[in-house]
């Protein structure tokens, strides 16, 4: 009985908290109300769905996605490709005749990793995989020889901070998430470089491995000296490691080319559909342009920033247009720390009030699970209600918390957010590899992401009012 009154009450709560939704004082509002008017949708919803999954535009983001990878590839910042990239989809955004394409001017970091190369020469020759980190100094023209010294934490760098002066440091810690475990990638070199280390190696930020490297941004910290450092796969740092444990002597022959060039022009690209009511007010749909500079960038991510431009393609061609301004971002500059989002941020930071919800897809284009959400309860109930409409492909969950790092900004801020939550289970096995080509992504995945997003953000952008923050 005391579940049954439990179920009872949770399911009639929403109702009496949504009197306090009737903010603007123009007619009171209940859950109900909103609840009827989210129903209302079911119909465009269904449209949404049947274009994008079963009709015309079936497998069309992938498509897309497929020339555009295929042709340009990796698109790392400072690149020409990345140039290239922007310039194809600033025409592409025209000839899919959507409103307001422009180019917003940012400066980005620009480093190239140049020629770089590695070979284990002790206790036998062993040529090992290694790709640079972004922001990673050379090594010193003849390159650096020197014993390792392989730990499998900072704790027990810490505890061994005798042994690692001269020595190239290897880290073989193991994969626990993503966001905990990049803490080695993102600072083992200063961490190594304090206890003077020459050069730091770092296993792979990676949840299954056929011996790929992984990349990704690193930071060095004033006052540390700068240390040469690139990742190794996780086969390679596991047997330097058993190796140690045996008490063999490793040595590493370590050569890396990389330089850091003065930053250079990019741009993030933007196109709407202009509101009918309130063209001033923004629902924004985005993913990021840039990606590293290996594989094709198909992953991390074409798909987030494909099912994105999908949105707007979806919606036009239905010959919708919403209340709100639907407006596409493709960031530049991500993978540096999101570059691109900050500055755009700090440039249109004054209307943030005309901000309704902000949404970033950017953790893969595989089987879509629901959406991840930002915000107030009020909000989360009525986006909860919004992802009902997706009950004809069954995805219809809501999970916390929104993840982007080019939308942190606004969230910050208490700008409802929201991501796209998909099957991530084979995401890190590509993430920053070589791994990361078309051959990752999925049409009929892709459709449903798609099917999602468009749904999600039209309904944001066409409801009477805006999400409450
Ligand atoms: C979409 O892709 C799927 C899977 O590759 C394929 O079976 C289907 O025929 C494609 N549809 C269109 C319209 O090309
Ligand atoms: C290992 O390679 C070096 C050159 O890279 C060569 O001089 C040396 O003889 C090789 N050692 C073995 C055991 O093959
Ligand atoms: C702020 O919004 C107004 C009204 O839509 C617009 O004219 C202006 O360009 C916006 N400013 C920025 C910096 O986005
Ligand atoms: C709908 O999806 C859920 C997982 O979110 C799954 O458990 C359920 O079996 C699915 N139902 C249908 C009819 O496919
Ligand atoms: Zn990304």
């Amino acid at each position: 009985m005391k579940y049954l009154f439990l179920i009872f009450f949770i399911n009639f709560l929403p109702q009496y908290a949504g009197k306090s939704l009737s903010r603007d004082g123009n007619y009171p509002k209940t859950f109900e109300d909103i609840k009827k008017e989210i129903a209302g949708y079911s119909s465009i919803a269904k449209a949404i769905i049947d274009l994008a999954v079963h009709g015309k535009a079936q497998n069309r983001s992938y498509e897309r996605l497929a020339v555009f990878a295929d042709t340009i590839g990796p698109r790392l910042s400072g690149s020409k490709n990345l140039d290239a990239a922007i310039k194809y989809m600033f025409s592409a955004l025209q000839e899919d005749r959507l409103e307001n394409v422009h180019l917003e001017p940012v400066k980005v970091p620009h480093w190239e990793r140049g020629e770089e190369f590695a070979v284990m020469l002790e206790p036998r020759n062993h040529s090992i995989a290694i790709l640079g980190l972004g922001s990673s100094i050379a090594t010193p023209p003849e390159g650096i020889t020197a014993e390792v010294l392989v730990v499998t934490s900072f704790d027990e760098l810490h505890r061994r901070a005798q042994e690692a002066k001269g020595k190239i440091v290897v880290y073989n810690q193991p994969f626990i998430t993503y966001s905990e475990t990049v803490q080695y990638r993102s600072r083992g070199a200063v961490e190594a470089a304090k206890v003077g280390a020459v050069a730091s190696l770092i296993r792979s930020i990676a949840s299954f491995s056929i011996h790929s490297p992984h990349t990704g941004w690193q930071n060095y910290q004033p006052g540390v000296p700068q240390i040469p450092t690139a990742c190794i796969s996780v086969e390679d740092a596991e047997m330097m490691s058993r190796m140690s444990l045996q008490g063999t002597k490793v040595v590493v022959y370590l050569k890396m080319g990389a330089k850091t060039y003065p930053d250079s022009s990019s741009f993030n690209t933007v196109a709407e559909i202009v509101g009918s009511k309130y063209p001033e007010q923004i629902v924004l749909v985005s993913g990021h342009l840039d990606s590293w500079d290996v594989g094709q960038g198909a992953m991390d991510d074409g798909g987030g920033a494909f099912i994105s431009w999908e949105a707007l393609s979806l919606v036009k061609d239905l010959g919708l247009r919403p209340k709100r301004t639907l407006r596409l971002v493709l960031w530049t500059g991500e993978e540096q720390g999101g570059i691109g989002a900050e500055q755009y941020y700090q440039l249109h930071k004054k209307n943030i009030s005309n901000f309704d919800v902000v949404m970033e897809s950017d953790e893969g284009t595989f089987r879509p699970m629901g959406l991840a959400f930002t915000g107030t309860d009020e909000a989360r109930d009525i986006v909860k209600e919004i992802m009902t409409l997706l009950l004809p492909i069954n995805i219809t969950d809501i999970y916390d918390t929104a993840d982007g790092t080019d939308i942190d900004y606004w969230m910050r801020d208490g700008v409802p957010g929201a991501s796209l939550r998909d099957d991530i289970s084979k995401y890190f096995w590509f993430h920053h590899s070589h791994g990361d080509t078309m051959t990752v992504q999925d049409p009929n995945q892709m459709n449903l992401c798609a099917a999602v997003w468009t749904v999600v953000s039209y309904v944001i952008a066409d409801m009477k009012e805006m999400l409450p923050r």
